[in-house]
């Protein structure tokens, strides 16, 4: 009775046939309609070849920290030995949700790309998710959102850590799922995998939204900001969470924590990870690079540490060499976000370290740039004891700026 009575007010959506099976669900999931899918996603772009050591074992993931961050070592850029072109579809896992409720803001899409040490569940916390969830505080307010596992995390494509695995191709990937979604063929194009949450989407389905917004946190805010270089014309605004031009930029380096060769460190999970995997050692890591003392409950400490993704080394010098190039045909909204003691971003407290005007270069055609420091929080914005009230000012300051 109450399900006939929920689809009878899904407006148009309700003419499409609901895919029967679908189990009770909580009045949460049954917000949003979602689909797994399997994309191919063709990219052509241009990588480096860095000289640096390999790492086949735990002994040589920490032998690479040591060497790379040593003071006698060139910088990456000066490390590059050969480009490395790269011509390639990848197999990207992603999730697009869409509110049930439809509404006048279903048609904004926000992609979302998380940072190192995570999949995409770190826009989707399944702890206590009516608060920790990004996803679905997002869809609360009516936006549409696809979330996807970066390559060589969660159930994408594990390239060569090497060579593949930069941020340029990354960049690209980004740029191509931005595509396929704003051509309205990205479910079409897609393998469907089983539904794993929310209510299945109706099939057939087309979406086409008519304005995205790219959403970051750390390294997939650094990806957002290249592919915004590259391809501003395909965004409609940006929040760069978890991520702040600042004066203590590049303090901290990868020296800092503790990695281990993944495949050696936890075999039962990460045996398919190949040579140059690594991964943060423990939950005193985990805490150092993401948390912050009485910003967090521990059972979010946990959880980081068993979901917690590889990192493929090659995203290292790549992220180091690349050149900031302003993102000149991007003219939406900026919103940096950082946590008030992020550590690995501004050595443990970002006040007073904002760089207002080289963040506005970034951005020449912005009709606004924004920092904003969420209190008591540091590197992980969703899994501090407020993301609740961090969401509120991303979603809130993406609704003032007509969004
Ligand atoms: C770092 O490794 C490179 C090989 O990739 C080697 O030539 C260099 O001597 C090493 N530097 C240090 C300080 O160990
Ligand atoms: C790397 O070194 C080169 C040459 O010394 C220098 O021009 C460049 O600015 C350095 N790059 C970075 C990112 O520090
Ligand atoms: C939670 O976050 C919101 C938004 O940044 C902020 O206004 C509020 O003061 C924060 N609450 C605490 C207890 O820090």
């Amino acid at each position: 009775m109450k399900n006939i009575l929920y689809f009878a007010s899904l407006g148009p959506l309700a003419l499409l046939p609901i895919v029967a099976g679908t189990r009770t669900k909580s009045p949460r999931a049954s917000l949003k309609q979602c689909v797994q899918l399997e994309v191919p996603v063709p990219v052509i772009a241009d990588n480096h070849h860095y000289e640096m050591p390999r790492i086949d074992s735990t002994i040589d993931a920490v032998h690479w920290t040591l060497n790379t961050t040593a003071w006698s070592t060139p910088n990456a850029t000066e490390r590059i030995t050969c480009t490395v072109s790269v011509k390639q579809t990848f197999r990207i896992r992603a999730q697009l949700c869409i509110p049930t409720k439809g509404g006048p803001r279903a048609d904004i899409l926000q992609i979302a790309t998380q940072g190192r040490g995570f999949d995409r569940r770190y826009w989707d916390v399944e702890i206590r998710p009516e608060e920790y969830s990004y996803l679905d505080a997002a869809i609360s307010q009516g936006y549409s959102v696809l979330t996807y596992d970066r390559i060589g995390t969660g159930e994408s494509e594990l390239p060569d850590a090497y060579d593949i695995g930069q941020i340029p191709v990354q960049a690209e990937i980004l740029a191509g799922l931005t595509t396929l979604a704003r051509s309205g063929k990205l479910v079409a194009s897609s393998q469907i995998l089983p539904a794993t949450t929310g209510i299945p989407f109706p099939s057939p389905f087309h979406f086409q939204p008519s304005k995205i917004i790219h959403v970051g946190h750390s390294l997939g805010s650094f990806v957002t900001f290249f592919f915004l270089s590259s391809h501003g014309a395909l965004s409609d605004g940006t929040l760069l969470t978890g991520f702040l031009l600042n004066k203590q930029l590049g303090t901290i380096v990868v020296s800092h924590f503790d990695h281990e060769f993944a495949a050696q460190h936890d075999p039962s999970r990460f045996a398919a990870y190949p040579s140059g995997y690594i991964v943060l050692t423990g939950q005193s890591d985990i805490q150092k690079l993401f948390f912050r003392k009485d910003g967090f409950e521990p059972a979010l400490l946990e959880y980081a540490e068993k979901i917690k993704q590889p990192e493929a080394v090659g995203e290292y010098p790549s992220s180091d060499s690349a050149a900031f190039v302003p993102a000149s045909e991007f003219k939406g909204p900026v919103l940096f976000m950082a946590g008030e003691y992020d550590y690995v971003l501004c050595g443990g407290d970002c006040r007073g370290q904002y760089l207002e005007e080289a963040s506005r270069g970034l951005f020449p055609a912005s009709p606004k740039v924004e920092a904003y420091l969420q209190p008591g929080t540091g590197h992980a914005l969703t899994l501090a004891r407020n993301a609740t009230g961090g969401f509120g000012v991303m979603l809130g300051w993406l609704g003032d700026r007509g969004l």
